[in-house]
């Protein structure tokens, strides 16, 4: 029976050397549904013009688009418009936030409060602002399956705490982290909490009210829109407190010979010009998820993660991190007896399985659990209890190529 999410990615229908293609890297970046990529070709090829420019009727429809890509990314994470920024890439909205908000809050003797867990996104930006500041970065630590306590929140973050940034999501573990938890303490000492949802939004319905966030940042490319195009959303009283992070055209709003004045939200921080098609390819990916459903989203994405980790878990000489329990997005990291993950992913690619292989710009999460490296099985909607069976499939010739017994 042909699927019909699966029936809606083009690249998946692709074949590689005969063999179906097995996508479990939608962690790195998902596949693209054709409506969204019909939506940015519509927009090409009848809206295009630079937003914000031309007076003209066409560079009017360029605007238009953008800006109702707005309304499509504030309705989705209940938040008010002029509070959502368009940027590349969650990189970036983070980077924005530290840089801005960072350089210009945090002084010696503050604290900063990562977790373990981060993207090098979430974590390098702020041991630059640190070290800019001379504020202090301290980390929250997890158990060995990647869980971060209570007693860890409640000891890490004190008063002297000036800003706690958090993934959602971990990209390597795939769990989601105790935010309710770390917001409330967060808010107790008066920090600013800042949440990097680069792998929940593609998963999780986001609503920043409920979530207490005071910053969010994700990439389009990983919720079935184009790459290129991201998103920082932010309290109006925090960003309209904060310097611009990047100058230039569309952000000012005068202009003299030795300074300037900046426009209002969300201009202030969307200096030059902006990726419409992008923002238009994110606004329909976000109506595709809509359209599918959180609840089909949700319901395809635990049966094929529990599937995977019951099956996966079997396997001789795999080795799985983190641990079943808990609510999981779309991630399982392993590795296989004795063979480098380099190894495992291409050994896997012959068959057409694509998994990610590295340390997954996580370094510290995996010097924290003893690994340099492993393999990541990432999932997407698209993604079926087959293609867990192709995986495992694969996996198990993996030693047998090597030359092992078993
Ligand atoms: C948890 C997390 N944060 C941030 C990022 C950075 O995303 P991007 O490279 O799209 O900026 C990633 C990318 O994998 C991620 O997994």
């Amino acid at each position: 029976m042909t699927d019909e999410i699966i029936a809606q990615f083009p690249l998946l229908q692709k074949q590689q050397d005969g063999k179906r293609m097995v996508y479990l890297d939608s962690g790195a970046t998902s596949q693209r549904p054709q409506a969204v990529l019909d939506a940015v070709s519509r927009f090409y090829k009848e809206d295009n013009a630079n937003p914000h420019r031309g007076v003209y009727a066409l560079g009017e429809r360029a605007t238009a688009a953008y800006e109702s890509a707005r309304d499509t990314v504030a309705e989705f994470l209940h938040a008010k418009r002029e509070e959502v920024i368009f940027t590349r890439n969650a990189t970036e909205a983070l980077n924005l936030v530290a840089y801005s908000w960072g350089l210009h809050n945090l002084k010696a003797g503050d604290r900063v409060v990562v977790s373990i867990l981060e993207h090098h996104s979430n974590l390098i930006p702020w041991q630059q602002v640190c070290r800019a500041t001379g504020a202090e970065l301290t980390f929250l630590y997890t158990d060995q399956r990647g869980v971060i306590s209570d007693e860890e929140i409640e000891k890490k973050i004190t008063k002297g705490v000036k800003l706690v940034a958090i993934t959602h999501v971990s990209n390597v573990l795939g769990l989601v982290s105790p935010v309710q938890k770390v917001v409330d303490r967060a808010h107790a000492v008066n920090a600013v909490c800042v949440l990097d949802a680069a792998q929940s939004a593609p998963h999780l319905q986001l609503d920043v009210t409920k979530l207490g966030v005071d910053f969010l940042a994700f990439s389009g490319h990983k919720l079935y829109a184009p790459l290129g195009i991201g998103v920082l959303w932010g309290r109006k009283e925090l960003l309209d407190d904060m310097p611009p992070f990047l100058t230039g055209g569309d952000m000012i709003e005068s202009v003299r010979e030795q300074d300037a004045t900046w426009a209002e939200l969300p201009q202030k921080f969307e200096a030059g010009t902006q990726n419409a098609g992008g923002a238009v390819g994110l606004a329909a990916a976000i109506h595709w998820m809509q359209g599918v459903g959180y609840d089909t989203i949700a319901r395809r994405e635990n049966d094929v993660y529990q599937y995977a980790w019951q099956v996966l878990s079997q396997l001789p000489h795999v080795t799985l991190y983190g641990t079943a329990q808990g609510q999981h997005c779309g991630a399982i990291s392993f590795n296989v007896e004795d063979v480098h993950p380099h190894d495992v992913a291409t050994i896997l690619d012959a068959d057409a399985v694509c998994v990610r292989a590295g340390h997954h710009c996580a370094q510290p999460l995996l010097h924290h659990l003893g690994l340099n490296s492993c393999c990541r099985a990432s999932f997407a909607v698209y993604n079926t209890r087959e293609d867990v069976d192709a995986l495992a499939a694969s996996l198990q010739k993996v030693r047998k190529w090597l030359g092992y017994g078993s």
